[in-house]
């Protein structure tokens, strides 16, 4: 395609009043993306000579997103409407530039291959303007496109300027539209702020140009959900669930099973190999590459994390900026933070905690446990409850543990630590001291065992409660001689417990 000749203008300096939001209408996030990056994207692969961003309210903000993507960008300041929007850009406009495209910054859905048609429509067309329109069961909101008995295109009216009649049309304009410049720039100079907000309408140069009798076109994209301007929260939301459902398209189509697609959240990026399975509420986000034949289960989290083939990510588990070996069994409820790097056929388990630790082949630590700054050499299994004292209120240390270590559960190992090849740890030690291979660590209390203990002690309190259940007149009597009991009985008792 050869869009040399061609500008494409953004329109991306309004507030968006109708968010009730402190951000810029543009950068608010929809399927992963703001809506600026999403026209961005929509607009590169037409290869046009120049992208340009017009930019006002959080202009700054808006600008980096735009130029990260290859646009340049003009300020508008104050912002007086989408006709003075394009007033401001035409001195920006590169002075080679025949046509410009047109695009709205709040219109995520818009399809670089309708945008394609739409310049190609307008070429062959020979006309100083095409409008992208759409058909929409409910076209309030959107500004109506007025056409002759002949179905010319007459004028872009906006609702609150239109009449009853006028409302009733169901062909809306997408703010989408190319011009031929020479044809736009003295219609532009031409407008007027005749309307409620003392705004210049881009829309209003429609009906100047069938004034001078120029040639407007108006198509409907094929697809009428592809135009959906973002102006409020509800819009937003609709949005982003059709990118999600889109999202979900394209990964079932590579391969991958998802249950309940319309409850998962997928980004963009996000890619699954074939016979991989994503439960229902599961969110996939970032840069997160899932391989073939792995399953992750309901309710988890994954976000720039990559997942080898086979692995399984068990219901609940959140994980970020992670790596899950092939094989691999991770959760129900654990949680990788980032840097943990679970190699194959590896196991973590239910409220297991692991962060910037490598765990090797084989290794498991099944439940309870707390890993971080570790290395886990192979097959080595980390009891439960074991926990890694990383960090002494000042730095982090690390720990190293070795092959086909045993750790007993409910360890306490005080990093700086080193465990070697084939040891043990006794359940319940804390560890201070490196362990060398094929020793066994043990560092606790020793325990005392008194033999007949617990009977005594029953026998004692089973005698106590009969004497408060003895009948009101014998307490009355036993209360009459309370001196001998008193002394006598804490002696007896101090020496039973010996
Ligand atoms: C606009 C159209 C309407 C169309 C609808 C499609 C006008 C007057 N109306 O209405 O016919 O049906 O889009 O979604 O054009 N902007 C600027 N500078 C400004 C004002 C706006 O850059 O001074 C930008 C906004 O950031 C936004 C875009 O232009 O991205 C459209 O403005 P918006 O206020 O959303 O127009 P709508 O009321 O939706
Ligand atoms: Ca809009």
């Amino acid at each position: 395609m050869d869009s040399r000749d061609t500008a494409v203008v953004i329109l991306a300096a309004g507030k968006g009043t109708r968010m009730r939001s402190e951000l810029a209408k543009v950068l608010h996030r929809a399927g992963g993306r703001t809506l600026i990056d999403h026209v961005m994207r929509a607009c590169l692969p037409l290869k046009a000579a120049q992208i340009l961003a017009v930019v006002g309210h959080q202009a700054e903000e808006v600008a980096e997103v735009a130029e990260s993507l290859g646009a340049e960008t003009v300020l508008q300041q104050p912002q007086r409407g989408t006709g003075h929007a394009m007033q401001v850009a035409r001195r920006a406009i590169r002075k080679s530039a025949k046509l410009a495209l047109v695009v709205p910054g709040d219109a995520p859905l818009l399809r670089p291959q309708t945008l394609a048609a739409l310049l190609a429509l307008h070429r062959r067309g020979e006309a100083a303007a095409t409008i992208l329109s759409a058909e929409l069961d409910d076209p309030s909101g959107y500004g109506r496109i007025v056409r002759d008995s002949e179905g010319r295109v007459q004028a872009i009216v906006e609702e609150k300027s239109a009449t009853p009649e006028q409302q009733a049309i169901r062909e809306v304009n997408s703010s989408t539209y190319c011009f031929t410049l020479e044809k736009l720039w003295p219609c532009l100079s031409a407008l007027r702020p005749d309307n409620s907000h003392r705004e210049l309408y881009l829309t209003d140069a429609i009906a100047l140009l069938r004034r001078r009798d120029e040639r407007v076109l108006a198509h409907p994209a094929p697809d009428s959900r592809e135009i959906l301007g973002c102006n409020t929260r509800a819009q937003l939301a609709d949005a982003d669930r059709i990118f999600r459902a889109r999202k979900a398209a394209e990964l079932m189509d590579a391969g991958a099973t998802i249950y309940l697609p319309e409850t998962v959240v997928i980004d963009p990026e996000v890619t699954a190999g074939p016979d991989t399975i994503i439960e229902p509420c599961v969110q996939l986000l970032g840069k997160t590459r899932l391989g073939a034949r792995c399953r992750i289960l309901t309710g988890s989290i994954l976000h720039d994390t990559r997942v080898d083939d086979g692995a399984i990510v068990g219901p609940h588990s959140n994980v970020t900026a992670s790596r899950i070996g092939a094989d691999a069994v991770v959760g129900p409820f654990s949680r990788l933070r980032p840097g943990a790097d679970i190699r194959a056929r590896a196991r973590i388990g239910n409220f297991v905690e692991v962060k910037k630790s490598v765990i090797h082949e084989g290794s498991k630590a099944p439940h309870l446990t707390y890993l971080g700054d570790v290395t886990v050499g192979r097959d080595s299994n980390i009891g439960a409850g074991t926990i890694t004292c990383n960090y002494d209120g000042f730095a982090k240390h690390e720990t190293r543990i070795g092959n086909r270590v045993f750790i007993g559960s409910d360890a306490t190992l005080v990093a700086p630590v080193r465990i070697a090849d084939g040891a043990y740890v006794a359940a319940g030690s804390t560890i201070t001291d490196n362990v060398p291979a094929d020793a066994l660590a043990i560092a606790r209390g020793r325990q005392a065992t008194k033999p007949g203990w617990a009977r005594r002690r029953r026998k004692e309190l089973a005698h106590a409660s009969h004497r408060a259940k003895k009948p009101r007149a014998k307490r009355r009597a036993a209360r009459r001689k309370p001196a001998r009991r008193a002394k006598s009985r804490p002696r007896r008792k101090s020496k039973r417990r010996r």
